[in-house]
């Protein structure tokens, strides 16, 4: 990744008050690079995954603009914002929650492009007239064997689960992919192996990920630009590598500390 990959996502000044009047994101900008992971750490409550929710429009903003490849979302129509929609995939905490209990996982996997084709990446073109080899195909990707298309969620591991979720988030190509806190529900191992394979998925696939963490280790490990959250603003937003400046901001530092210990 250079600093001269266009930008996919940019954000400038957005502000989300909830009805209360608390601004749980206070004038918030910043930008995500084509192949770039921007790592997004903060206590708890400080706006992460508001945030993120108002990226995928699931939230209404106050304030500010988000624009997708340059387009500004403020203009957009109904069907420009599905398009949008599925240009922007998310990958959760809990697994579980994001499939479909009655859905056999060859269905989940498969149900962005069973909806639409024509956003079918290169790597699945010449094999999407045949769903399940195309399922097939996406599981291997996501180190999961064939015989898991025919389970449900129940019968899968809770590591599994969350790779089916991120083979379903490839499947079309995203523009960004939104991880919030993808592994807290995973025991250390497997957290480690994800974090590996959305890695690998990056770097083969060109992917821009917005990765969302407590976990200031998997921060660390994941992005090319950190950004800190604390009550609704960006306290601090820096190249990993600015890490070691003194002007750091204090919850910065802690992530240095994490590598001292
Ligand atoms: N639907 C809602 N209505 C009112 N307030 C909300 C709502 N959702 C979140 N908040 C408040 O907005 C603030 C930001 O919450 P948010 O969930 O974005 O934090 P977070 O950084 O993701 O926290 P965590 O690290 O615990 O996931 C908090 O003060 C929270 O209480
Ligand atoms: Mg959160």
């Amino acid at each position: 990744m250079t600093r001269k990959e266009e930008t996919v996502l940019a954000v400038s000044n957005l502000t989300k008050h909830y009805s209360c009047g608390h601004k749980a994101v206070d004038n918030v900008s910043f930008s995500i690079r084509k192949g770039e992971c921007l790592g997004l750490t903060g206590e708890s409550g400080s706006g992460k995954s508001t945030l993120a929710r108002c990226l995928l429009l699931l939230e209404n903003i106050d304030q500010g603009e988000i624009w997708l490849h340059q387009h500004p979302l403020s203009s957009i129509n109904k069907k420009d914002a599905r398009l949008y929609r599925r240009k922007l995939q998310a990958v959760f905490q809990n697994p579980a929650a994001s499939l479909n209990p009655k859905l056999k996982m060859i269905d989940s996997v498969m149900e962005p492009l069973d909806v639409s084709k024509k956003d079918a990446p290169l790597f699945l073109r010449g094999i999407l007239a045949n769903r399940r080899l195309a399922a097939e195909h996406l599981f291997a990707m996501v180190g999961l064997p064939p015989h898991l298309l025919d389970r449900y969620p129940h019968e899968l591991s809770g590591g599994q689960r969350q790779r089916v979720l991120i083979a379903r988030a490839i499947s079309i190509e995203p523009s960004l992919i939104i991880f919030d806190e993808p592994t807290a529900s995973l025991d250390v191992t497997s957290q480690a192996k994800i974090l590996d394979l959305l890695k690998d998925l990056q770097d083969e696939m060109g992917l821009s990920y917005l990765f969302i963490s407590h976990d200031l280790a998997a921060v660390h490990f994941m992005s090319h630009h950190i950004m800190i959250m604390k009550d609704g603003q960006i306290a601090d937003q820096f190249a990993k590598e600015e890490l070691f400046s003194e002007k750091r901001h204090p919850y910065a530092k802690k992530l240095l500390q994490v590598f001292e210990s």
